[in-house]
């Protein structure tokens, strides 16, 4: 060992840390890099530890030769220590320990559950289910339906108007006009979807509600073919003891016409806030299509005959989940939707 040895050491010692500091990227790798060099086993100590064996003259240039590299590492590693820290303040602080994202699965909505198993069951019975328009001329929406300007039927539905002889449709009745005017006899379709009437919300009415729209003409289609369609749908959606009842009404577009309503299936009859005490609930109208409808849409009225009814979705929604109030369904609250 001789004092160039040693400065051979040192200058290849300073190279390697140059080397080393280049390429740290944070404050670990920083404070790895300052024990390797510096620390009480670390290769300068080692370096000192050597001198032992030079003669007491070499020890001296050797000596100074070290803590000259000492120095230059202690000042590299401070400067760079002020940069990283300065740069790893900058970035976001991840706390590992934190528990994770909770993501939370979406579900149907209550009425699109029983907007999919109406429709589906009435598949079944052989229907098409056919799209209407939620924007409706005056014409498909009341005239082609028997219900002429000024005829006292409109007061029943208060209609929101977008433009002239243009309205958001009040009913899903406008499908059966626009289905018969596009194809001849024999017809069997569904039409479900959105309606709007200008009603204040209370607890069985909003401005915005679904109906489901059904309409078979053929041959020989009678009244009893229309209670047997209803009565086996009841069944279907709320279970074999279910009953149906028929009241005589008036819709320009049937003839004769009726409202008809299932038995609660909630309280069977005792009484409770879905039926209004009343042990049945009112699901919408029906009928056999009038002829004067025929006019409008080129049927042989003399030939073929018809039934169509209505369906408030979200009555029935509302028998099924035991829903008292219709505008729970419309407030998005995810502590209503999560109970579904
Ligand atoms: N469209 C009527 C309503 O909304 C219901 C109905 C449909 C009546 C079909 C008869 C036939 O009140």
């Amino acid at each position: 060992m001789t004092v160039s040895n040693v400065h051979t050491q040192v200058q290849v010692l300073e190279e390697e840390f140059t080397n080393a500091l280049a390429n740290v990227k944070n404050a670990s790798e920083l404070e790895s890099l300052r024990i390797q060099y510096l620390g009480r086993k670390g290769c300068i100590s080692k370096l000192f530890k050597k001198l032992e064996i030079l003669t007491i003259e070499d020890r001296k240039p050797s000596g100074r030769d070290i803590n000259h590299l000492k120095q230059k590492v202690q000042t590299a590693l401070r400067e760079s220590k002020t940069i990283i820290t300065r740069e790893d303040e900058s970035k976001p602080f991840v706390d590992l320990t934190l528990p994770g994202n909770q993501w939370s699965i979406g579900r149907y909505h209550p009425v699109t559950t029983v907007l999919r198993q109406i429709k589906s069951t009435f598949e079944r019975m052989g229907f098409l289910v056919v799209q209407g328009l939620e924007v409706e001329t005056e014409y498909y929406n009341f005239e082609a339906l028997n219900i002429p300007k000024g005829h006292p039927a409109r007061d029943m539905h208060d209609t929101l108007f977008v433009g002239d002889e243009i309205v958001l449709r009040t009913h899903t009745s406008p499908v059966q006009v626009r289905i018969m005017e596009s194809q001849p006899p024999p017809v069997r379709i569904i039409s479900p979807g959105r309606c709007y009437r200008r009603d204040t919300p209370d607890a069985t009415h909003s401005p915005v509600f679904h109906q489901v729209e059904g309409l078979c003409v053929d041959e020989g289609v009678t009244f009893a073919d229309l209670k047997g369609v209803i009565l086996t749908f009841a069944k279907n959606m709320l279970g074999s003891d279910v009953k149906i009842r028929f009241r005589p009404s008036f819709f320009p577009f049937t003839e004769p016409s009726a409202e008809y309503d299932f038995s609660c299936i909630i309280c069977h009859g005792k009484g409770c806030k879905v039926c209004k005490g009343t042990g049945w609930v009112e699901i919408s109208g029906a009928g056999m299509v009038n002829p004067e409808v025929y006019k409008y849409v080129d049927y042989d009225g003399e030939k073929v005959t018809g039934y169509a009814f209505g369906m408030g979705v979200e009555r029935i929604a509302m028998l099924i989940y035991e829903v008292h109030d219709i505008r729970l369904f419309y407030e998005n609250d995810v502590r209503f939707l999560y109970q579904f």
